[in-house]
């Protein structure tokens, strides 16, 4: 989208993979900010070399000061540490509250107009991070985890059919953690069910891995997490939003009485927007799908109160 820009807070590997997947897709043009100044505006140059070839024609601008942000029409948050092996995604609540507290009120005061793409880990608590210390109305502020837990699903379905990626369909509802809840009901391959494919017992063994997956790439790394697969997720959003596609998609929002949630961030259907999130889709659970998302929701919901116990906005 010629004329429009984007904003990337941490120029680590899911933001720096984000800008670069969002110049390829949107043609925004792109301002990537970190404590890391050189290694951004290092990043920034070489990205620029690798646009005649991959063919995107903008502007990358890597710095350390956040007012470059400015008129930004999205911002998209990942500073902050990531797990390592052993490591649960709420064990990062303390250090990273602080991170994306810093950076959200930069947002707030350079970028008050933008839609907030939140990334950091553990995802949903940072939403509540994000939401409080900018006062953004809580369209504009959209956790990406049900995009990156689905494709995650979406290639375990395709990779044991033995058929195309893009031919399954998929959706992941829940916070995103270990309670997360992937929806065979909800998955599909070209349209067909794949319970026409799969039994019940293999479906739940994709589930599992699904829940893992995050996990199964840290304990690989070990010095980090995944990074090319939240990087695609997040262009998926951005795309969505800057180009008004109104695009359905699972994506961690404010909920107030949806599924009988309230006031709390956790991934459920939205449709993504120009105006971010232009509405929540609500969808008939089968009550054992309906006790998973509450169970979900019961650990976002510890991780919020957690919070409570230290975090002030100012
Ligand atoms: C993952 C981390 C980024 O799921 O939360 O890979």
């Amino acid at each position: 989208m010629p004329g429009k820009r984007v904003s990337i807070i941490g120029a680590g590997n899911v933001g720096a993979t984000a800008a670069y997947y969002i110049a390829e897709k949107v043609m925004a043009d792109i301002v990537m900010v970190d404590v890391a100044e050189g290694v951004t505006r290092a990043k920034a140059i070489d990205f620029l070399h690798a646009g005649p070839m991959r063919g995107y024609d903008v502007s990358i601008e890597g710095t350390g000061d956040y007012a470059a942000i400015a008129d930004s029409d999205l911002v998209v948050v990942t500073a902050g540490v990531a797990r390592k092996p052993g490591m649960d995604r709420m064990d990062l609540l303390r250090v990273n509250a602080g991170i994306v507290k810093s950076a959200s009120k930069m947002i707030a005061r350079y970028a008050p107009n933008a839609t907030v793409i939140v990334v950091s880990n553990p995802l949903d608590v940072m939403c509540h991070v994000v939401h409080r210390t900018t006062g953004f109305a809580v369209q504009r502020v959209i956790g990406m985890a049900g995009v990156l837990d689905s494709t995650r699903f979406r290639y375990f379905v395709a990779e044991r059919l033995g058929c195309a990626f893009t031919d399954v369909h998929a959706m992941v509802l829940g916070g995103h953690g270990d309670q997360m809840v992937p929806m065979p009901r909800f998955t599909t391959v070209a349209g067909i069910p794949v319970s026409r494919f799969l039994d019940a017992e293999e479906l739940e063994r994709l589930v599992d891995r699904t829940r893992k997956g995050g996990a199964e790439i840290v304990a690989h790394l070990k010095t980090g997490s995944a990074y090319y697969a939240p990087a695609a997720s997040v262009a998926e959003m951005a795309e969505a939003i800057l180009t008004d596609r109104r695009t359905l998609a699972p994506c961690a929002v404010f909920l107030r009485g949806e599924y009988g949630i309230e006031n709390l961030f956790i991934g459920v259907p939205v449709i993504l927007g120009k105006n971010g999130v232009e509405r929540i889709v609500e969808l008939e659970l089968e009550p054992h799908e309906l006790e998973r998302l509450r169970r979900s929701a019961e650990a976002v919901k510890k991780g919020v109160e957690e919070l409570e116990t230290f975090f002030t906005v100012r």
